[in-house]
């Protein structure tokens, strides 16, 4: 059977935002299936703000996207057709082929998922990469106490809201989020039970911070460096520790600006860790057991904002880099078979 995928290629790198003008939409024929293979016809895609440092030419973790092939990252799909006897016809996996409808690949590189009643797009999210990341940052890097006070900036995305909820059930004694609009800041603490948010948009992050927390705070995880970084560095306690995730205020930027008052970690002995999710398998049983327990019982509150169909990629992504999403952002290319 020959089956023909439409995938989105690099055809620039971006200076600032990324625009049309990076992508290019490529249909080709797909490889035969070879023995182990499966053929994955893609149910969601993720798309995550770490893609934005990999359209740069640079040295990093992971290796740069290429220009003139195909964009990769998150994806969720249905095997519908398989050399694999451990993927059967009709197995939901997730895998590493996103950014276009179908995929052929090692069944190795699949991982097979129970959806258990829940969307497939919850294993993009709350159950997937960003879930793992608020909770390996949260207790594994930051090593978070009940009783602690926690600060977390981009709260109202996928990962920050899932680190002030964790925090909150976690025992905290206070959690506050940034969030850039009147309508996050509401949905935080209306919503999500945070015990008070910040918009920054407002302006003085470093005063709002403060006025947040008059006695401090204990953690701070940091999805954003920049401004809110050199607000969490004046305000955290002595001895706090700071879970340094991402800085997505410089993603887009070619001259980023960092925290003017780093000496603070000294004189305070501050401990500030990056982390990259991937380090931290040995609390997914955990983390899983956790979470799916908490999603069940509605303690955990989860949101997406999804949009349709592959040719809205270029418009997700800009929208995950400007705010436009609220919780985890998602293209939904097809209905779920479960649904
Ligand atoms: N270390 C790891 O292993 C790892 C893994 C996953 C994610 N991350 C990092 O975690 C962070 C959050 O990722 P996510 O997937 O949860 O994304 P997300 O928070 O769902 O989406 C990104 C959010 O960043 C905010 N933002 C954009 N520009 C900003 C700016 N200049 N200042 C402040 N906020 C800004 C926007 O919300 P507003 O409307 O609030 O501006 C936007 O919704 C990112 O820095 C990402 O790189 C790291």
């Amino acid at each position: 059977m020959t089956i023909t995928t439409r995938e989105i290629h690099l055809a620039q790198r971006p200076t600032a935002l990324p625009g049309p003008e990076t992508y290019r939409f490529v249909e080709r024929e797909l490889r035969e299936l070879r023995d182990g293979d499966v053929l994955v016809e893609n149910i969601v895609l993720t798309v995550d703000p770490y893609m934005r440092p990999r359209m740069n030419d640079v040295k990093s973790y992971v290796p740069p996207f290429k220009l003139d092939h195909a964009l990769d990252g998150g994806a969720v799909g249905v095997v519908v057709e398989s050399r694999s006897e451990a993927l059967p016809v009709g197995s939901i996996v997730s895998h590493g082929l996103g950014w276009r409808e179908h995929a052929v690949l090692a069944g190795q590189y699949a991982k097979r998922i129970e959806l258990n009643g829940l969307p497939s797009s919850y294993f993009l999210g709350v159950l997937g990469m960003p879930g793992m990341t608020a909770w390996a940052g949260l207790f594994d890097v930051a090593g978070f106490q009940p009783g602690e006070s926690v600060f977390v900036s981009a709260a109202a995305g996928a990962v920050g809201s899932l680190v002030g909820q964790f925090a909150r059930l976690g025992g905290a004694e206070r959690v506050v989020g940034s969030a850039g609009s009147a309508g996050k800041v509401a949905l935080l603490v209306d919503e999500l039970g945070f015990d008070a948010a910040i918009n920054y948009r407002d302006g003085d992050v470093m005063g709002q911070v403060g006025a947040a927390f008059p006695d401090g705070f204990d953690v701070y995880f940091d999805n954003v460096g920049g401004d809110h970084l050199e607000a969490a560095l004046e305000h955290i306690n002595e001895r706090g520790r700071m879970a340094l995730c991402g800085s997505i205020s410089g993603y887009n930027d070619p001259n980023p600006t960092g925290p003017r008052n780093m000496f603070k970690a000294v004189g305070k002995r501050l401990t500030m860790r990056g982390f990259i999710v991937g380090d931290h398998e040995h609390v997914r049983p955990e983390f899983e057991r956790k979470v799916g327990q908490w999603l069940r019982s509605g303690e955990l509150t989860y949101r997406e904002t999804a949009w349709e169909g592959l040719d809205a990629m270029p418009d997700a992504f800009v929208g995950l880099l400007t705010g436009k999403n609220t919780g985890k952002a998602i293209v939904r290319l097809r209905e779920d078979p479960t649904s």
